[in-house]
């Protein structure tokens, strides 16, 4: 049987998306499959894809403890729409900023009351903390404990089945260590935008 699957990135990041990451990554296990990327791509091209497919895998930021707005704008519509996506399946993955996943949990029940309404069967979610961290290539060697699970949620999509919702925490690192990595990564952006770090402290 061919399973045919809409990926859908929902960051509103131009460039260097977490989410994408992610979406990247899963793909690698499966083979019909298109990426689409609400920031990009209109939502007639995605709806005339999901309709051709059995499974949608979404894939966004936290943002203040919810899915951030252009994923929240996507879900408005196919409320408002009554878009039909009756025996369709829907996979999640929500990564946020801070270390620990359960932050995701209020964004996730959002999705699954959601899901209700429009009618989408749920098939599991996996809950990322340290988006910043386990979403960069550069970092593998610390993300190790998330990815595990992540090619174990991956795993479940290519087979087909329902997925525990799993939940990931930067476990390797402390929260000095996080906040001196993550304090790294200001400070860089700060220099390529001429800004002193006292000036992005106001
Ligand atoms: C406006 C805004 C609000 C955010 N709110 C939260 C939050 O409530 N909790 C959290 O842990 N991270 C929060 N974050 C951090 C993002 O979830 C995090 O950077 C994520 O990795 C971005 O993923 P993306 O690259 O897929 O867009 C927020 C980021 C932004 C820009």
């Amino acid at each position: 049987m061919i399973i045919i699957y809409t990926l859908i990135n929902g960051s509103q990041k131009v460039k260097n998306s977490n989410s994408k990451y992610f979406i990247d990554y899963i793909s690698n296990y499966l083979n019909d499959y298109i990426i689409f990327d609400l920031q990009h791509n209109n939502y007639k091209d995605i709806f005339n894809c999901i309709k051709c497919s059995d499974t949608i895998i979404l894939a966004f930021p936290l943002y203040v403890d919810s899915p951030n707005s252009l994923t929240l704008n996507f879900l408005d519509y196919i409320y408002d729409n009554n878009i039909n996506l009756k025996n369709k399946k829907l996979y999640v993955i929500i990564n946020c900023g801070f270390m620990e996943g359960k932050h995701n949990i209020t964004a996730l029940n959002i999705i699954k009351n959601w899901c209700v309404k429009v009618n989408l069967t749920y098939q599991g979610a996996i809950l990322i903390g340290a988006g910043e961290i386990v979403g960069k290539k550069s970092y593998k060697f610390i993300s190790r404990n998330a990815l595990r699970k992540l090619k174990k949620f991956s795993i479940s999509i290519k087979n087909n089945k329902k997925s525990n919702d799993i939940i990931t925490t930067m476990d390797l690192l402390n929260n000095k260590m996080y906040c001196m990595l993550a304090n790294i990564s200001w400070n860089k952006k700060c220099k390529k935008n001429k800004l002193s770090k006292e000036e992005i402290k106001k």
